[in-house]
Order: C-alpha cells, then sequence, then structure tokens
C-alpha cells in the first residue's frame, strides 16, 4: 500500500498564488474583451476535425502548467461555442447570460458550497431568491419552492409533487395504489420535458394525453373536457393537468383561466410549464392572460431563458408548501438539524427535491437582481416580445417569405417560399437554407415543424438583440433564398427527399 505512505503531504492549491493571480487578472481582461466584441464575431463557428481530435486524447496523468492549460481553452474550447451570448442567437429557446451573472459564478466558485445543507449564507440566500421568484409572477407568499438545473428538472419535480400529493400514499406504495391507471394531460405542442416527467413518475407516456391543438396552436379546451370525460368512464384516474405559458414551438398560450377552472371542477392538480412564458408576466400587456398562473398548484420557469440569467437556474413553485415538502422530505440521522453549530442551519434543501449535492446557483440571481432591478428585466422582456412582433410584420412585408403561425410573445416562425414549390420541396429548401445561414454567419436560428411544415424558428431572449439583427437575417434569408433557387434551376441543387 505505497499509497498511503506518500509524503510529503501535498495539496491541490498552487504553490506559487502569485501565478494564479496573474492567470486570473489575464482571464478577466481576456473575457471583458471576449464578452465586449462578441457582436464582431459569427453567430456560430464549426468546430475543424482536428480540434475535435484533440477532445478524444485521453486522460492526462501528470501535471500542466496552468498558462498552458488556458492557452489550449482559448485556443480549443472558447472558439468553438453554442454561441447563444451572440446578439444573432435565435436557437431553440436559450439565454445570453450577462458579465455580472458570470462574475458570480466565479465567486460561487470559489465559495464552492454545497448549498443544501448547514447554517451558512448559501442557503439564506437560496431561500430569498425563492421568494424573489414569488414576487417575480406574483405567486402566493406562503408558496414554496426550488432552484433547480432548469426547465426541464423544473417541470418533473412538479409532477412528482403532483402525483405525490394527489394519490395518497403514492410515495410508498407507488402509482399501483390508485384505483385505475392514472391519466395527465397537455397539449400535443407541450415540450418533450412533460412525456420524460410522465415516465419518471411511473404513469408512462401513454398515458399522458397530448390533447390537439387549435390553429392557434392552443390547446383544444372542448378535446380536453371530453377525453377527461371519456378517460373516467373507462375507469382511469385523471390527475394533472399541463398547461402551456408559452409552447416551444410557437409562444402559445393555453387559455390558462379555462385550465384552471377544469382543474378546479375535476379536483385534479394544475401544473404550468411557464419555462420563458411565466415571465411575461412582468410586461404588463401579458398579465391578464397570464393570471391564472398565480392560482397554478405549481409552476416552471427557467431563470437561465427570459431572465438572461448564466445557465443552469430553473425554477419550481407550489402553492402547497406542506405538499412540496412531504414529497421529498425523509428523515435520516447524517442529515438532523441541530440546536446550534454548523448542522443547525435552515431546514436541509434535499427535503424539497430529488438533489443533495447542488452549488450556489441562487448567487447569480440575487447579484443580477440587485444589479439591475426588476424594472429593468420587465423592460428587457418587453423588448424581446416587440422585436419578434417587428420580425413577424417584416416576414408578412415580404413576397418570398411566409409567416407560418401567428407571433404571441417572443418566438417567430417562418419560412423562405418563392410560390412555385410544394411543401415537400419546400421542406428541404428551407432546411438547407437554415444550414446555410449558421455556415455563413448570418444568424443563429433553429427549426421546427409545424403541420409538417418545415419553419425556420427564431426565439428571441436576448438581451442583445437589436432590430439590425434581425433585418440582416431577414436580408440574409432572402439572399440565400433566391441563391438557392438559381442553384435549383441551373440543376445544381436537387432535392433530396430520402434525406429529409
Ligand atoms: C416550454 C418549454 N418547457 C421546458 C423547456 C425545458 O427547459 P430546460 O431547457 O431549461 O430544461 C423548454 C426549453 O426550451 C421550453 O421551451
Amino acid at each position: 500500500m505505497d499509497e498511503l505512505t506518500v509524503k510529503p503531504e501535498i495539496s491541490l492549491d498552487p504553490d506559487d498564488w502569485n501565478d494564479i493571480k496573474t492567470l486570473g487578472y489575464q482571464i478577466i481582461d481576456d473575457m471583458v474583451d471576449y464578452l465586449k466584441n462578441v457582436g464582431d464575431r459569427k453567430p456560430w463557428t464549426p468546430i475543424p476535425q482536428q480540434v475535435k481530435e484533440e477532445f478524444k486524447k485521453c486522460i492526462p496523468h501528470q501535471p500542466s502548467d496552468i498558462f498552458e492549460v488556458y492557452r489550449e481553452f482559448k485556443q480549443n474550447i472558447l472558439p468553438y461555442p453554442g454561441g447563444n451570448i451572440h446578439p444573432k442567437h435565435f436557437s431553440w429557446v436559450q439565454g445570453t447570460g450577462t458579465p455580472m451573472g458570470a462574475l458570480a459564478d466565479l465567486l460561487a466558485g470559489v465559495m464552492n458550497n454545497n448549498a443544501t445543507i448547514g447554517d451558512q449564507s448559501a442557503l439564506y440566500i437560496d431561500k430569498q431568491v425563492i421568494n424573489w421568484c414569488k414576487e417575480l409572477i406574483n405567486y402566493p407568499k406562503d408558496g414554496s419552492g426550488l432552484l433547480v438545473s432548469g426547465g426541464s428538472v423544473a417541470n418533473i419535480t412538479g409532477l412528482i409533487v403532483a402525483r405525490n400529493t394527489v394519490i395518497t400514499n403514492s410515495k410508498n406504495a407507488g402509482v399501483y395504489v390508485a384505483a385505475g391507471k392514472l391519466t395527465a394531460y397537455c397539449s400535443a405542442e407541450t415540450h418533450n420535458c412533460i412525456g420524460k416527467a410522465a415516465e419518471v413518475i411511473g404513469i408512462g407516456n401513454q398515458q399522458l394525453r397530448k390533447i390537439p391543438v387549435t390553429d392557434k396552436f392552443e390547446i383544444d379546451i372542448d378535446e380536453l373536457k371530453s377525453k377527461i370525460k371519456e378517460d373516467k368512464a373507462n375507469g382511469f384516474i385523471p390527475f394533472c393537468i399541463v398547461g402551456n405559458a408559452g409552447t416551444v414551438n410557437t409562444g402559445a398560450i393555453d387559455p390558462l383561466d379555462e385550465l384552471l377552472q377544469i382543474a378546479r371542477a375535476e379536483k385534479i392538480w394544475l401544473h404550468i410549464d411557464g419555462a420563458f412564458g411565466a415571465l411575461a408576466k412582468l410586461v404588463p400587456a401579458y398579465s391578464d392572460r397570464l393570471k391564472a398562473i398565480e392560482e397554478a398548484d405549481s409552476v416552471a420557469f427557467d431563470l437561465h431563458k427570459w431572465m438572461y440569467m448564466q445557465y443552469e437556474v430553473g425554477c419550481v413553485l407550489f402553492k402547497n408548501a406542506a405538499a412540496h415538502r412531504a414529497a421529498f422530505a425523509n428523515a435520516v440521522n447524517y442529515l438532523t438539524a441541530h440546536d446550534r453549530g454548523l448542522a443547525a442551519g435552515p431546514e436541509t434543501i434535499s427535503n424539497y427535491g430529488m438533489e443533495l449535492s447542488r452549488g450556489f446557483k441562487a448567487l447569480k440571481v440575487w447579484m443580477s437582481l440587485k444589479e439591475h432591478g426588476l424594472d429593468k428585466y420587465s423592460a428587457m422582456i418587453a423588448q424581446n416580445i416587440n422585436q419578434a412582433f417587428y420580425l413577424g410584420e417584416q416576414v408578412q412585408q415580404h413576397q418570398s417569405l411566409e409567416l407560418m403561425a401567428a407571433v404571441t410573445m417572443n418566438i417567430v416562425c417562418y419560412r423562405y417560399n418563392p410560390g412555385s414549390l410544394d411543401d415537400d420541396q419546400l421542406n428541404i429548401l428551407n432546411k438547407e437554407l437554415l444550414m446555410r445561414m449558421h455556415e455563413l454567419g448570418v444568424a443563429a436560428s433553429s427549426s421546427t415543424l409545424l403541420n409538417g411544415r418545415y419553419a425556420i424558428r427564431v426565439a428571441i431572449t436576448n438581451h442583445r438583440t437589436r432590430l439590425k439583427h434581425l433585418d440582416e437575417m431577414i436580408a440574409g434569408t432572402i439572399e440565400i433564398g433566391d441563391r438557392l433557387m438559381k442553384e435549383y434551376e441551373a440543376k445544381l441543387f436537387k432535392f433530396d427527399f430520402l434525406n429529409m
């Protein structure tokens, strides 16, 4: 056992603290410049093959100089991000982060709290931030909540509590205790994390009823009512409705008031997936349509999306704090709270969720909200919504562009449509167009299919975006689309139906 007699004693701290200081100053200098000039770079740059090869190398056994490690980071990692800090990044629903948020993560890294247990500042800040999250959406003050990695886990956590609360003793006996198969309801446009939640809580994705949507991509209320009725008649146990405050594809808001009424009448849980859209509540024009969120049994939303905080941080809130706690609290000797000393802190946060170890994600939220104040965030969100409506109008003004769904919030779906192609051809053409937009650095939007039709999908949760960036994207779309049509006419571009 040679390893056990190693001497002298070692640690992972630097031999020379001045080196880490020098490197730290250098990193701050470089990163401030990097952020300041973010718009001068392309929104996305492909990773060269030789760089990808570097990422396949085996674990290093010997030490490297810290300056060399940083040099390698700058050479191989930093130049090839997903690009969501860029003003022309509109893919999926990704937030941008802020300079202060990055510094907060550095500070959290230095403190390196395990923000779960103990009488430590991190737990008090965590609680304060949860209270602020309630204030953000005007949720009841006596509700409870949890900061998690993001919307997916927030939604899953919501559904775990729903199952454990509505189905008495399911925590111990499992879903088998119910007198029939449990069913949950959401629109067909709902994010796939709700399907994952149905799998995780043991009801099975099949028992998640994906209700058809109207032409506005909102859940069809009549279909929902009749499905619940049919399920009941067939011995199923409806236990949860999931409403969307902003669907992932188009930003559609389900009729939340009606969902609330149905949930109350049927005595089932109402969970709202407000991953980004719940925050539109901060904009007066949306507060009425989103008011029912205040009454929902649980609501999930992200701070790393439309609050522009650094990844990762999402939040789930519960109206019934006792039910939230009951779903996760399990007394164990090694986590027992004491009267005094380190273990005298607030109750362990592990009593409110699946995680035991968790980082100090509340710090960046706390510092960012202090830096800017809530009103600035409301104005930022309103700005993104205005930008989306502006983009929708621009699309409608161009003959060769087609708006694919009404703009309701911050998402715009459109396609290039010269008028002479069928839907299948347009699907292929627009997919090629989007890939070229990425490669040429025009903008980084993502895509979706709406009723089987391929759409370029622009989600604006970006505090760096300006109208000129949207104008550039429109001009780039038309230019690439026109070029593709010329290539098609010259037989240089073919419709590859097999590869769609
Ligand atoms: C409506 C909706 N729900 C849930 C999620 C999942 O959130 P996250 O990516 O933070 O896990 C997303 C992500 O875009 C979303 O748009």
